[in-house]
């Protein structure tokens, strides 16, 4: 017997490994996987792009009257084995993930008419089930009915580690106290915005995972999901 779908929704901190924890969920269970905040980093990158900043003032009468033309969606990379960000049509996936865009994406969300139409994008996306959809208000504002939702958390030295060492990677330089500044200043501006702040759902499941391995972490997601359907 087919097993009934499920919204599986994951909230949190920034850079607490939502989404690797969310892809590897939805490629185990054979889910579409959703990044809503790599459509909020998108258009920031496209108001950058634009020129709709000044500094950290925001042209945002300006980003009212170009959100007509500005189209994020995902596309899956086989050989990537991931699905990956477009604006536009353009694959952004790397310069979406930069400083620049990271320094500024919590101005472009904490707009209201921002949030409602990627709300209005994401309820969409989920019509069919069998999605799990990372972010900040999955589980209280875009899917609040949602059958399982998880708010996961780690201490911000952690978190700002794992940015760090996520960088080097991708060999962007920054030093620990500019990464642990970056994300303790978003989590202060998606904790405290008027729309749709980061919150915990009241049926939340919490998962610190501060100590715990990548595998450990699986395990309970999927033994939570198996409890779900
Ligand atoms: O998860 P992330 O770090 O890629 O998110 C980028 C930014 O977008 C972050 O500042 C929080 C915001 N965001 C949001 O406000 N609502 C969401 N559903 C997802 C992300």
């Amino acid at each position: 017997m087919d097993k009934k779908k499920i919204i599986i929704a994951i909230d949190g901190h920034s850079s607490c490994g939502k989404s690797t924890m969310a892809k590897d969920l939805a490629k185990t269970i054979g889910y579409a996987y959703i990044d809503s905040g790599a459509m909020y980093r998108a258009i920031t990158l496209y108001s950058l792009e634009n020129k709709l900043f000044h500094g950290n003032e925001l042209d945002s009468d300006g980003l009212k009257k170009e959100l007509k033309n500005i189209h994020v969606s995902f596309r899956f990379n086989p050989e990537a084995g991931r699905s990956e960000t477009y604006l536009n049509g353009r694959n952004v996936e790397k310069e979406i993930r930069s400083m620049e865009v990271a320094d500024k994406v919590s101005i472009i969300a904490a707009i209201g008419f921002i949030r409602e139409e990627m709300v209005c994008q994401q309820q969409a996306m989920g019509k069919e089930k069998g999605i799990v959809m990372d972010g900040r208000d999955v589980g209280t504002v875009v899917f609040p009915d949602s059958e399982l939702k998880i708010f996961v958390t780690a201490s911000p030295e952690i978190r700002a580690q794992r940015r760090l060492d996520e960088l080097k990677v991708k060999g962007e330089e920054a030093s620990f106290e500019e990464v642990l500044n970056n994300l303790k200043t978003r989590d202060y501006i998606d904790s405290t915005r008027k729309d749709g702040p980061l919150k915990q759902a009241d049926d939340a499941l919490v998962l610190d995972n501060s100590h715990l391995t990548i595998e450990e972490q699986n395990k309970k997601l999927l033994d939570w999901y198996r409890a779900r359907v």
